[in-house]
């Protein structure tokens, strides 16, 4: 991989742009005269997302990419519910795993760059060290197993890709952190997972480190979560902490918050590849007070 010459007036078409990471990737860019942005979503389009682009209609991602001639697309659609996919197993690949094939055959005939976005939950989380971008993936979800499929898509497909997989992420939209805040309004203990270890990850940290892939050549498999680790428990504590909130919070085994699908009880992640590339996310916690901050959240 090496950095390339930037050219001006380059196109970028973000899927999935009001979601969390869509949201903090036109944060990250807004100030980019060199790029134009254009997002699309599947809803009623407004002035910020002003295109609709279902990803699993192959004849419309097509026809889309044709017309626009990007030189990016950053894939940040996906059915990101993972209890959900479980019962809905069908509507899980499609949009996990059609739609960045549908992107990856776009993508490769108008020889535009992707960056599609994918997941911790790849992993079985048996691991006891993080996981390196090269070990083997053994998902154990519907949502696992279908973000695979979508990865496995992208890698045959298309020849300038890059997929960066994530975790545990929070940004402008339903999370974690918003949940626990939410919770503490009207209890004064919570019950926290206290046996499964990720890594906290901003939906802003994750933007910036995808602006430094898109100005990358050459395909790759990427991690990219913040440093640093934390059970769920652990990621609550700091959240009341940030945010100068009194509450109880117990810690509590998986076995005690039974989930339809099955999550890595280890899914921490190496960022090997960027690192190497010369690119290091901030340590989680450090990334949560910027969120924190950003949103008026507490005041520690
Ligand atoms: N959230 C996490 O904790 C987490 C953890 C690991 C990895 N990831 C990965 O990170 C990426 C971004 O996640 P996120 O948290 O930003 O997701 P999100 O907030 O749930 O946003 C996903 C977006 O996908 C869009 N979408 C759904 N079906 C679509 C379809 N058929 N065609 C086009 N767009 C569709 C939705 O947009 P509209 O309804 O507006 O069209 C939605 O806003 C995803 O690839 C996810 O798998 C997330």
């Amino acid at each position: 991989m090496c950095r390339k010459e930037v050219k001006m007036d380059r196109r970028i078409v973000i899927t999935g742009a009001c979601g969390q990471l869509g949201r903090a990737l036109n944060q990250v860019l807004k100030d980019r005269t060199d790029l134009t942005i254009i997002n699309t979503t599947t809803r009623e389009p407004t002035a910020y997302c002003p295109i609709i682009l279902d990803i699993t209609n192959s004849v419309a991602v097509m026809n889309l990419i044709q017309e626009l001639k990007p030189e990016v697309i950053i894939n940040c659609a996906a059915h990101t519910g993972v209890d959900l996919c479980e019962s809905d197993q069908e509507r899980a690949y499609r949009i996990n795993a059609i739609g960045p094939k549908n992107l990856a055959v776009a993508a490769e005939a108008l020889e535009a760059k992707l960056i599609h976005v994918s997941t911790d939950y790849v992993f079985d989380g048996e691991s006891e060290v993080p996981y390196r971008e090269e070990d083997k993936t053994n998902p154990q979800s519907v949502y696992g197993s279908t973000k695979l499929a979508g990865e496995e898509f992208v890698r045959t497909l298309c020849e300038n890709y890059n997929i960066i997989r994530t975790a545990w992420l929070y940004g402008e939209g339903k999370n974690f952190v918003k949940t626990m805040l939410a919770l503490s309004e009207k209890n004064n203990e919570i019950r926290v997972v206290n046996d499964q270890y990720g890594s906290p990850t901003s939906a802003l940290s994750l933007a910036r480190a995808i602006t430094f892939l898109m100005d990358t050549d050459g395909p790759g498999i990427y991690h990219g979560t913040c440093e640093g680790s934390a059970t769920w428990y652990e990621f609550a504590v700091e959240i009341f902490r940030l945010a100068g909130k009194e509450v109880t919070v117990l810690p509590i085994t998986t076995e005690e918050y039974k989930t339809p699908a099955k999550r890595p009880k280890y899914s921490v992640l190496k960022n090997n590849n960027l690192k190497e590339a010369g690119y290091t996310l901030p340590f989680w916690k450090d990334a949560l007070k910027e969120y924190m901050e950003q949103y008026n959240i507490g005041g520690k």
